[in-house]
């Protein structure tokens, strides 16, 4: 990192030019497959309108109060994850590599998600999946092996949508991130909401839209009891809002000194939610219409994550009058939203080693990104693919997540003993002050709920096989694969830094730098 080490103002030459880009970039990372794929039917399996208490108080008591202590990492340490985390302490290095780690795991699925939601997007034309979907999906398309577990017979179509996805992800990256992350954010956001809105509005007015909403909004108080429920909310909350794997260290890195942290994430996360709710609601109308019209209940009609989006709107879009048009709309929201959030998470991976091998960004792209999308496109696009994703989705989520997010708030806390220095830090760049009760979630409130829920998860898992996949997928690719991550980050962690990366605590480098850039936008 020979031009931009911590000595430099890293954001003067390569950083988001304005308070404004930072925001449509952290909403571009944050809106994505989490919010239209995944929360409708979390949301409904956590029992509708209950699930919006437990969601409420994870993203105000959990998600919001992480998100500045992320920010504070990233906005004062300026670097990547491990950078920011190593000018700390070298001991707490590690905890970086295991977000990057955690950050290939997703990226790597998470652009298969997003090939065959381009693939959807031309097949709404004319309802290209025939009558019957859910065949089409699993057998037509992906050609979904018979037994779950990784294979080698490649499926050409899906291959070569996923080399589309990485092309494009791989050519903004290298444009930089002011002209290529920022840019493509401030783009795709607002026809992401004007597409989404449409949608939505469209949906309200089909029949059985009011059922719809009733089941969504409807409480279902039974479910509070359930620490299930309250598990995915924390999941989806974290997931959504692009914490726990480094996005938003690395961001908050990118960021002029002289910005509202504390108050430009409050947009960000109440952004997201807000689309997300927009998404429950968009979704949950149109399921009502077609529960109605094929005389079933709303309950028989949500499926899971990917059934619901590949399978459920397609059925809807057969069925509805202009389903041509709300299936175009859905899925191209799905890959505009989807490739904003796979950017945010390879730019984890390249900032971290860039950082580390201190090459320039241009190279650093190359090399994180070719290999991630051959990875990638060998391990998802061939007859297997569906399961080795689904598998790795559900341990990333509360393994590497949930688990890297308790180990940092508890390190830094307790071991590093850096809260104080994190909190003045943001009450001098934000207009929302973090007072005694952010300190108290952090280090205490925050870590022991979630290592309770990740006990409970750890030995709901233990006790049955996940989805029933045989032991040999659920050892290598959701055990093994989650206990991989923090070893690997370990090791990670002794390498050298190359290059004149300066790894000290900045300290004071940050008023200097305040001086320096003089003139940068203010709050
Ligand atoms: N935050 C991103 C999403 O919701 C990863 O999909």
């Amino acid at each position: 990192m020979a031009s931009d080490g911590a000595a430099e103002p890293k954001h003067a030459k390569d950083g988001f030019s304005s308070r404004k880009v930072f925001i449509f970039a952290a909403i571009g990372s944050a809106v994505g497959l989490g919010n239209i794929w995944r929360f409708p039917y979390v949301a409904y399996e956590g029992g509708a309108g209950a699930f919006l208490i437990p969601y409420l108080v994870a993203l105000l008591f959990a998600g919001i109060p992480l998100l500045y202590f992320l920010y504070s990492i990233g906005h004062r340490n300026r670097g990547s994850a491990p950078l920011s985390l190593r000018r700390f302490s070298k001991g707490a290095e590690w905890i970086g590599w295991w977000m990057v780690l955690v950050a290939v795991v997703i990226g790597v699925y998470y652009a298969a998600i997003i090939a065959w939601a381009i693939k959807y997007t031309f097949l709404s034309f004319n309802q290209g999946w025939g009558n019957d979907p859910g065949t089409y999906l699993n057998v037509d398309f992906l050609q979904v092996a018979k037994d779950p577990g990784p294979t080698m017979d490649f499926v050409p179509q899906v291959l070569l949508l996923m080399v589309v996805v990485w092309a494009v992800t791989i050519g903004v990256l290298a444009m930089g991130i002011q002209n290529g992350i920022g840019r493509t954010a401030v783009i795709f956001i607002p026809i992401l909401v004007v597409a989404f809105g449409l949608l939505v509005i469209y949906s309200l007015t089909l029949d059985g839209a009011g059922a719809g909403l009733d089941a969504f909004f409807t409480p279902d108080w039974g479910a509070l009891k359930d620490s299930s429920v309250w598990i995915s909310a924390v999941g989806q909350i974290f997931f959504s809002l692009s914490i726990g794997f480094g996005i938003m260290i690395t961001y908050a890195s990118y960021v002029q000194p002289k910005t509202d942290m504390t108050g430009s994430g409050a947009v960000v996360a109440f952004s997201n939610s807000g689309f997300e709710l927009l998404c429950g609601i968009g979704v949950f109308a149109t399921l009502g219409f077609i529960a109605q019209s094929t005389g079933q209940q709303i309950g028989e009609v949500v499926a899971s994550g990917i059934g619901l989006a590949f399978v459920a709107f397609p059925t809807i879009i057969n069925e509805a009058p202009g389903g041509a048009f709300i299936g175009v709309l859905f899925f191209a929201s799905l890959v505009l939203a989807g490739l904003t959030s796979l950017i945010s998470i390879i730019e984890v991976i390249i900032g971290a080693v860039r950082d580390k091998v201190g090459i320039s960004r241009l190279a650093a792209t190359f090399i994180v990104g070719l290999p991630m999308a051959i990875v990638s496109i060998l391990m998802f696009s061939t007859t297997g693919g569906l399961y080795l994703l689904d598998t790795m989705d559900a341990f990333v989520n509360s393994f590497g997540i949930v688990g890297a997010s308790i180990v940092v708030m508890l390190a830094l806390s307790w071991v590093f003993r850096k809260l104080p220095v994190m909190q003045q830090h943001m009450n001098t760049h934000g207009t929302i002050k973090l007072l005694l009760w952010w300190k108290a979630l952090v280090a205490v409130i925050i870590p022991v709920a979630l290592a309770y829920m990740l006990y409970q998860e750890l030995r709901d898992k233990i006790a049955e096989p996940y989805a029933g996949y045989p032991d040999s997928l659920i050892n290598v690719f959701g055990w093994g694969m989650a206990a991989a991550l923090p070893i690997i980050a370990i090791l990670l962690s002794f390498l050298p830094w190359r290059g004149d990366t300066k790894l000290d605590d900045p300290g004071d480098l940050y008023a200097r730098e305040d001086a320096l850039v003089d003139g940068g936008e203010q709050a």
